[in-house]
């Protein structure tokens, strides 16, 4: 019988937890490990929120933000081993995606059902892009994705951290961010709440430092890779 050529294998990998669960430095390391195209779908939902609050709509008003996404095209620009998402061409700087306005007003964005339905399509078209642009697969962050925009990945993780080392983590960044009041909206949002998916490998960073978890969620990848 013939086998899929080893050039065809795609692999794509879910990563979810709370804020400053330790996702991103995660999924940059898998990244940088096995060449995965990194994807940080918080800077998606960040990039619509900066966006949406520059055009004076509030997410107090979903039938206003219905209308005001019509008009955002939504793109993607490969920068070394991370695509980011341009907004009618305009690439987000960090500093407007990080800004303490976004960080108060995001959740109640990505509660709404229309900035979701917006992304879904734009999120599962990173595989395509990651595959045309010749890396070995796919590391998305975020909330939902191993739930909602990947259920059948090869592999989904789901990263979590006591509230007050996650706290402590955010506050070395420098950032002025409620990650508790962020994660209490994401956890209890009618559409893709923040959970574990069902299946998927659970691993609390509380006491482990970033190395053991790279190294955790690393293992089965490259076990994978090594059989293929
Ligand atoms: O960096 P941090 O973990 O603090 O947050 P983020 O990943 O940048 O996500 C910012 C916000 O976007 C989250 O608090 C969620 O409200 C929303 N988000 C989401 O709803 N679904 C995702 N897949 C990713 C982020």
């Amino acid at each position: 019988m013939l086998t899929a050529p080893r050039s065809s294998l795609f692999l794509i990998v879910a990563i979810d937890g709370g804020a400053a669960a330790g996702k991103s430095t995660t999924a940059r390391a898998l990244s940088a490990r096995f060449h995965f195209l990194h994807i940080d779908t918080g800077s998606h939902y960040r990039a619509l929120t900066a966006e949406l609050l520059r055009l004076g709509v509030a997410a107090s008003d979903p039938a206003a933000v219905e209308r005001a996404l019509t008009g955002l095209a939504l793109g993607s620009e490969v920068e070394g081993r991370r695509a980011a998402i341009t907004v009618n061409g305009r690439l987000v700087p960090d500093a407007e995606l990080r800004a303490p306005a976004v960080n108060a007003a995001v959740s109640h964005f990505a509660a709404i059902p229309a900035v979701r339905a917006a992304l879904l399509a734009y999120q599962r078209d990173q595989a395509r892009i990651g595959r045309e642009n010749g890396f070995a697969g796919l590391v998305m962050e975020g909330r939902d994705i191993g739930t909602v925009i990947f259920p059948s990945a090869d592999f989904r993780f789901f990263l979590h951290a006591d509230p007050e080392e996650r706290a402590r983590r955010r506050a070395a960044e420098g950032q002025q961010d409620s990650i508790a009041e962020r994660d209490r909206l994401d956890s209890s949002r009618k559409t893709a709440p923040l959970v574990c998916p069902s299946g998927a490998t659970d691993i609390d960073s509380t006491f482990l430092s970033l190395d053991e978890v790279v190294e955790r969620v690393s293992a089965p990848i490259a076990a994978r890779l090594a059989a293929a």
